[in-house]
């Protein structure tokens, strides 16, 4: 996303720990591999055209430090787009293998629709149809935003090779 132009780009993890070593560390190997020639640690920072950041924590509270959502059905943020107006929430959310555990849907869910611009905001979710073992799987997570009636679903892609399991990609929007 930062390479194709985005203005601001905020990655979250539970973890701060897979942020600090995994995360950051492959945002920095992307922009090197991009730029010609390489730029030194501390010069690149500046020469990210995007506001890139990082947030830890749970999916039932990170809401709490993620600048751009909405609260109370009014935006918490008080940065304001162009034309004046309160801007809240994200364009685009992406996830990726996000979906695989029963328990968390929900709050997945409700963490989504609090931090996705209105109206024209979309998720792009990447996942297998079913987490053997666990019960998950992007059908069960459809059944989810399906029950509360406020998102459109369209499947984007579907990969099944035949010898493993079935992954998709589904796209969500406000109706
Ligand atoms: C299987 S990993 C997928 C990581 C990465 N998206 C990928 O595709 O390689 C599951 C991700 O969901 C996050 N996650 C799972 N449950 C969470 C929760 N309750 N709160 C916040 N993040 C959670 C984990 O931190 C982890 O990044």
């Amino acid at each position: 996303m930062c390479l194709e132009g985005a203005s601001a780009v905020h990655f979250q993890d539970f973890n701060a720990e897979v942020l600090r070593c995994l995360t950051i560390p492959n945002v920095r190997a992307n922009f090197v591999k991009k730029q010609r020639p390489p730029l030194a640690t501390n010069e690149m920072e500046s020469n990210i055209p995007a506001e890139v950041r990082f947030f830890s924590g749970d999916w039932c509270e990170v809401h709490k430090l993620l600048p751009h959502v909405w609260e109370n059905e009014n935006p918490k943020s008080s940065v304001s787009s162009s034309e004046g107006e309160p801007c809240a929430g994200y364009d685009i959310i992406l996830m990726a293998e996000t979906v695989y555990s029963i328990s968390s849907l929900q709050t997945l869910y409700e963490l989504t629709k609090k931090c996705l611009s209105r109206p024209h905001g979309v998720i792009y979710m990447a996942a297998k149809k079913h987490y053997f073992g666990v019960g998950g799987g992007s059908r069960q997570f459809l059944s989810t935003v399906e029950n509360d009636g406020v998102m459109a679903s369209s499947l984007i892609a579907e990969v099944a090779d035949g010898s493993s399991n079935v992954r998709e990609v589904w796209k969500f929007s406000f109706k």
